[in-house]
């Protein structure tokens, strides 16, 4: 097929999903791996914590809803459009998750999504996996952009960003909904070379 675009990618066509997806080593200890059947009882019960309730209302209900999320997020790697990860320990504990999605391989630009279980907060895991994550995409897969967006009235999200190097470029005013109404919206990005 004939390309009408004048540019040529940022992200070549095929790289990804011509490969497993990755496994990768972040600090502390911690590996982002691909979702597997086990771990849907702990990926469930992260939507019965509060915390990741307020921030995400897409939430599974059961774990057979959660295996088919699995199946789709692995869908996704082999049509390029996203990669879901599990941040988990060593041992195979899974401790949060973060995802980078909606691919565009032209612009080389996605966004990111995390949450971490609650007993394992504050300790580092959103900005080690992060930053683990970004570094793959940036560096070696050669994405431009990294975006992220969180409610403004999340402070932890906000630190985890701008810790991570996601620099602030502004508000989205009443831009997404929340299960208490419409939320404002930071959008934090970072740059290949920043
Ligand atoms: C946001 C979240 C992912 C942070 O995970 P975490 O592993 O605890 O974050 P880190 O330990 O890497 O913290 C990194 C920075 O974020 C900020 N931060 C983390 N938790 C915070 C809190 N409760 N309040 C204010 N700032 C906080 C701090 O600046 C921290 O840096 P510091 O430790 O040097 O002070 C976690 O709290 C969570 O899952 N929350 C619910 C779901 C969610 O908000 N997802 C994101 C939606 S956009």
């Amino acid at each position: 097929m004939t390309r009408e675009l004048s540019t040529p990618p940022a992200v070549s066509f095929g790289l990804l999903s011509g490969s497993p997806q990755p496994v990768l080593p972040a600090a502390q200890g911690l590996l982002l791996r691909p979702w597997e059947q086990a771990d849907a009882p702990v990926f469930l019960s992260a939507y019965q914590d509060d915390e990741i309730c307020r921030w995400h209302t897409r939430r599974p209900r059961t774990e057979a809803r959660v295996l088919e999320w699995f199946d789709a997020y692995h869908q996704d790697w082999r049509s390029e459009k996203g990669g879901h990860w599990a941040a988990a320990r060593k041992d195979g504990e899974v401790l949060g998750r973060i995802a980078l999605r909606g691919f565009d391989f032209n612009d080389g630009v996605a966004d990111v999504s995390y949450w971490v279980l609650p007993t394992a907060r504050g300790r580092g895991v959103a900005t080690s996996a992060l930053a683990a994550l970004s570094t793959w995409a940036l560096d070696e897969i050669g994405f431009h952009r990294l975006y992220l967006e969180h409610s403004t009235r999340n402070h932890a999200s906000c630190g985890v960003a701008t810790k991570s190097g996601y620099l602030l470029e502004g508000t989205q005013c009443s831009a997404a909904m929340h299960d208490d109404g419409r939320h404002d919206m930071h959008l934090h990005a970072r740059i290949r070379g920043d």
